[in-house]
């Protein structure tokens, strides 16, 4: 079984971007001397799974940043050529988040990184996130792209750590409640 794990960070009132995509505000307040656990996180993930609009924001950065097998969802780039660069690294599917975790499963993939806002919510709806660490910059940006949305139902959260960073920024983790 494949299970999929958030590490994402977001304004104080719930944005993971600007609606440009901007992510200024964050980047101003990364203090470099912090340790935010991503190395310990990132380490027994497989692979990373993101949204095409996390794709075309991190396809800008030089060099890429992933040392891990990348999967960018996405129907528009779905059968699409991966630029040459990114050869190898990623690939481009337009399945279903359940068809995703059960092909990868079948990969043998144990455990992926989700990101993304829209896809987070995709995840979620399914009842396929196992848990969430979530950081949060004290700012307001008013509005954005939002890590969360609409729901059939509420998702039951347990609070698993929390603690505060001398920037400001504030790391939660959640397991998600399976119904
Ligand atoms: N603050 C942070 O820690 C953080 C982390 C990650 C990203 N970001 C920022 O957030 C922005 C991207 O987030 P986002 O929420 O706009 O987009 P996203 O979740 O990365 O991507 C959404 C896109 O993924 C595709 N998609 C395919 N299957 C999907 C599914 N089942 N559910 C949802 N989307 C699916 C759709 O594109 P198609 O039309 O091609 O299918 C959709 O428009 C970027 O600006 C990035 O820099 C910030």
């Amino acid at each position: 079984m494949t299970t999929a794990h958030v590490f994402i960070a977001i304004s104080l009132d719930g944005y993971i971007a600007r609606s440009d995509g901007d992510i200024d505000w964050l980047l101003q307040r990364d203090d470099p001397t912090e340790d935010h656990g991503y190395n310990d996180f990132i380490a027994d993930k497989d692979v990373i799974v993101m949204g095409r609009g996390s794709y075309e924001k991190v396809s800008s950065f030089d060099p890429w940043p992933y040392d891990r097998p990348v999967v960018v969802l996405s129907r528009q780039l779905a059968g699409t050529p991966v630029p040459e660069a990114l050869q190898g690294k990623v690939r481009f599917t337009g399945a279903s988040p359940r068809e995703l975790m059960d092909s990868l499963a079948g990969e043998g993939v144990r455990r992926i990184y989700l990101d993304g806002g829209q896809v987070v919510q995709s995840f979620l709806r399914e009842g396929l996130v196992e848990d969430m660490v979530i950081t949060t910059a004290p700012v307001l940006i008013g509005s954005g792209r939002p890590l969360f949305g609409t729901l059939a139902s509420d998702v039951d959260l347990v609070l698993v750590s929390s603690r505060s960073f001398p920037s400001g920024l504030v790391q939660s983790t959640y397991r998600v409640r399976q119904q």
